[in-house]
């Protein structure tokens, strides 16, 4: 069973049990600026989980573009990506564990086929607080998995998102596949890796509360993630996760194009595979993502520059349009689930084709960095921090230097930069954590009030601009807020003052914000302003405040303008052709 049809019986067979499939929200938070991607599928739908009506009801299906990159530099080896894909399903307060693990169980046996024996499970075990998730085991056990093959863990393996965190959460089951020819032991051994996991099924249950107690949600909600790279490579029976239909034309065209075998040159092609797959996702995301030195922007820029590295080690020629030919082969693969790909073609090729050619600049200068440490070199050996100002500054991974050093004599305290790189390492894990945790938080009251602000500034610069301005993105932190809008021209000093006035103007006037729900066509008849109407589904919400501003949105917001404090433009630039970004903050009155 390949990956298309593996997509295709995932979503008709919940479509089969009542649920909407929805689109797949961008692959950068649209409104959570405190995470630099969605990590799972459930994130884009936390203000749902939170209690939100859905417009499309309360059983929910999709596949969501998700990123993870804590773990980039392990890129290479036969399971790990980047970007994937995350097959979900949803109840937001509708069923609960019995039709979930039932489903689970019948898609997996019936529709993929998988024989009982080759599934196991673990639930929750319980602890102090929670008491261990019986209920799920024993509705596993009337599916007919025995005993032995259900295992219960702690809060680190079947507790989502984790026990510390506030907000929904609850136990989760976790559904493991024995992907081994050896005979299948009778007992499961969740640490024994011929058991790898495929599914994960959340049952929010619970609210951990800001004082630190847990209880029982009114609306219980179920939330569930498969990855579709590894479905797939389990289903198609291969271990090495780049040997399924997801990857084997991708891996065929840099065959071709290096004019190399896959087999002794695996690492270098499933980098060059997925790097170019993620930076084609990234680019051409809503978001508009451009290679830069931060957040997003820099993943995109390592992603590429890494690639070109491998690309490089295959003696591919780094001026042909090599990277093009691959980024083609994605595009066409995928447009049909995603169409901005076909959209912003060109926009990803271009981006592609710039960061080579500022790369190779950048090489050239560490180049002449790395001659520069390696002549005071006088006693052979260069230290950790020279090594490591290669690799931070210079993008030098170690292979690099260790490679040009050997070749002068020199040794190179790869010891040493290790130490100093995973120290590095953990800072950013820590950091991206951190944003993790900020994503599944609910949504602060300053962000909640910048969020209306920006709605307020939309409506303002139409009316000072002209009707041609049109939000592009907006990114909302507790400090402070950032919208880009269309616009031709830099905005002269009297354009941002006459805005900010009727800003707040409108925020003196306490206007009422309301919410609705209608159909989508109506809401664009109605000429609510709509970012990216292709990505809404049929029953939209749409907010208006006062009768100065309609917009279909997500919200949330304040429920009137008297709620905010006085703002004022900081910056105003310009983010690409044709479009301006204004930074406005808070101020006090
Ligand atoms: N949120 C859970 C996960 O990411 C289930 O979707 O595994």
């Amino acid at each position: 069973m390949d990956s298309v049809e593996i997509r295709e019986k995932y979503i008709s067979f919940f479509e089969s049990k009542g649920h909407k499939q929805i689109p797949s929200a961008p692959v950068v938070p649209e409104n959570d600026p405190s995470v630099l991607f969605n990590t799972a599928g459930m994130q884009p739908l936390v203000p749902y989980l939170m209690g939100q009506p859905h417009p499309y009801g309360t059983r929910l299906c999709d596949y969501q573009k998700c990123m993870r990159t804590n773990d980039l530099d392990e890129v290479g080896d036969v399971t790990h990506h980047t970007f994937f894909e995350m097959l979900g399903n949803w109840s937001l307060g509708d069923y609960f564990k019995k039709e979930s693990i039932s489903w689970s169980f019948e898609l997996l046996t019936k529709e993929f086929n998988i024989p009982v024996e080759r599934l196991a499970v673990t639930v929750f075990k319980g602890n102090d607080i929670v008491a261990a998730d019986e209920e799920s085991a024993n509705i596993w056990k009337e599916m007919g998995i025995p005993e032995k093959r259900i295992k219960y863990l702690g809060e680190d393996d079947n507790w989502w998102p984790n026990m510390e965190l506030t907000g929904p959460c609850g136990p989760d089951t976790e559904i493991f596949y024995f992907r081994s020819e050896d005979e299948i032991p009778e007992e499961f051994d969740p640490e024994d890796d011929r058991w790898v996991e495929i599914w994960n099924n959340v049952f929010m249950q619970y609210n951990h509360n800001e004082d630190g107690t847990f209880t029982e949600l009114p609306k219980k909600n179920v939330d569930t993630g498969m990855g579709l790279e590894r479905i797939t490579a389990v289903l198609e029976g291969v271990t090495d996760n780049y040997a399924s239909s997801i990857w084997t034309d991708v891996i065929e065209k840099i065959e071709q194009i290096s004019a190399l075998t896959y087999t002794g040159n695996e690492k270098a092609m499933r980098i060059i595979a997925d790097h170019i797959r993620s930076a084609v996702f990234m680019s051409a995301d809503p978001a508009g993502i451009k290679p830069s030195n931060t957040d997003q922007g820099y993943i995109l820029r390592r992603l590429i520059r890494r690639a070109i590295r491998y690309a490089k080690k295959l003696n591919i020629d780094i001026n042909s349009d090599w990277e093009q030919e691959i980024a083609i082969l994605i595009i066409n693969k995928y447009k049909k689930y995603y169409a901005e790909l076909e959209e912003n073609k060109q926009v990803v090729l271009d981006v592609l084709k710039n960061e080579k050619i500022k790369f190779n600049r950048t090489l050239e200068k560490g180049l002449k960095e790395f001659e520069k440490i390696s002549s005071k070199i006088q006693d052979g050996k260069m230290d950790k921090d020279n090594a490591f100002r290669l690799y931070d500054t210079f993008g030098f991974p170690i292979e690099l230097t260790v490679e040009l050093a050997g070749e002068m004599g020199i040794e190179v305290d790869e010891e040493g930069f290790k130490e100093k790189f995973k120290a590095h390492q953990e800072l950013s894990r820590a950091g991206a954590k951190e944003k993790f945790k900020g994503g599944l938080a609910s949504t602060g009251e300053n962000e909640t009030m910048y969020h209306t602000a920006t709605h307020l500034f939309n409506a303002a610069l139409k009316k000072v601009v002209g009707p041609d301005v049109h939000q592009k993105g907006s990114n909302i932190t507790a400090e402070r807020m950032r919208f880009d809008f269309t616009c031709d021209h830099k905005l002269t000093d009297e354009e941002k003052k006459q805005a900010e006035e009727l800003v707040n103007k409108w925020i003196d006037e306490g206007l009422t914000v309301v919410k609705t729900e209608m159909n989508k066509e109506d809401a664009v008849k109605s000429g609510a302003e709509c970012m990216f109407i292709e990505k809404y589904p049929d029953r939209v919400t749409v907010y208006t405040i006062g009768d100065v501003s309609a917009e279909l949105c997500g919200g949330p917001h304040v429920e009137n303008t008297s709620k905010l404090p006085h703002i004022k433009i900081k910056k105003e630039e310009a983010v690409s052709a044709g479009v301006r970004r204004i930074k406005a903050v808070f101020v006090e009155q």
